[in-house]
């Protein structure tokens, strides 16, 4: 391979791990600049951890329960993705909060993908929040992990409508479907340097398509 060596990522989850799948695979591809060196589950039984294993992907099981407290959980994931020599940190579906230190330690290396347009709708059921507040469009974002859950800074987003009769289950679907597009693409643009934490803001360097919008509802006059 020519051009600089891929960068080492490490893929956290607690279970189905679809968005560590959409990563595996775009990682396939020879252009892309990450490979996933490691997938660490916090649950022994989680069906993402199955499917790596399947797929020969070098992983960890690293049960929560078996420590006595948050840091020397931190600790022992520490321990593995330095082990695995990991440069980045995604979180894919992880459900645990971190210890200060750990996100600290991996600022500006470690990032998370959430379910809504952040900053609307942190925490648990953001599509219930959504649909509960209204909104007529939802989406996912790609954000840098701070100590604060779900309000670091943003590296990208993408929409999808609120559709009429959506259940939480169909939006989150509607919604999964964007993640799986948008992780990968912000996951390359974080390694290759042209998504940069700087002063608590992304400092990008990407194009951004101006003229694309997403109207909804749409079909109809808009002024
Ligand atoms: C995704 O919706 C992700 O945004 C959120 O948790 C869900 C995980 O799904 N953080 P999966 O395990 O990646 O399929």
């Amino acid at each position: 391979m020519t051009g600089s060596p891929r960068k080492r990522v490490a893929v956290l989850i607690s279970g189905r791990g679809s968005n560590m799948m959409a990563l595996v695979n775009a990682s396939r591809a020879a252009d892309y600049p990450a490979e996933i060196a490691l997938v660490i589950s916090n649950k022994l039984d989680a069906a993402g951890l199955a499917w790596a294993r399947e797929q020969n992907l070098q992983t960890a099981a690293i049960d929560h329960k078996a420590f006595p407290s948050r840091e020397s959980f931190d600790a022992a994931i520490d321990a593995a993705l330095v082990a695995a020599q990991i440069d980045y940190v995604a979180q894919a579906g992880f459900m645990r909060i971190q210890t200060a230190g750990f996100v600290e330690k991996w600022a500006g290396r470690q990032i998370n993908i959430h379910p809504s347009l952040l900053p609307l709708f942190k925490g648990l059921h953001p599509q219930r929040q959504a649909l509960e507040a209204g909104v007529r469009v939802s989406g996912a974002s790609v954000h840098f992990v701070t100590p604060e859950l779900d309000s670091g800074p943003i590296i990208a987003q993408g929409v999808v409508p609120v559709v009429a009769g959506d259940t939480e289950d169909r939006l989150a679907e509607r919604i999964l479907a964007i993640e799986h597009r948008i992780y990968p693409a912000a996951l390359a643009l974080v390694v290759e340097g042209k998504a940069k934490l700087v002063g608590g803001r992304v400092s990008l360097e990407a194009p951004v398509n101006q003229r694309q919008t997403l109207v909804s509802p749409g079909g109809e006059r808009v002024c």
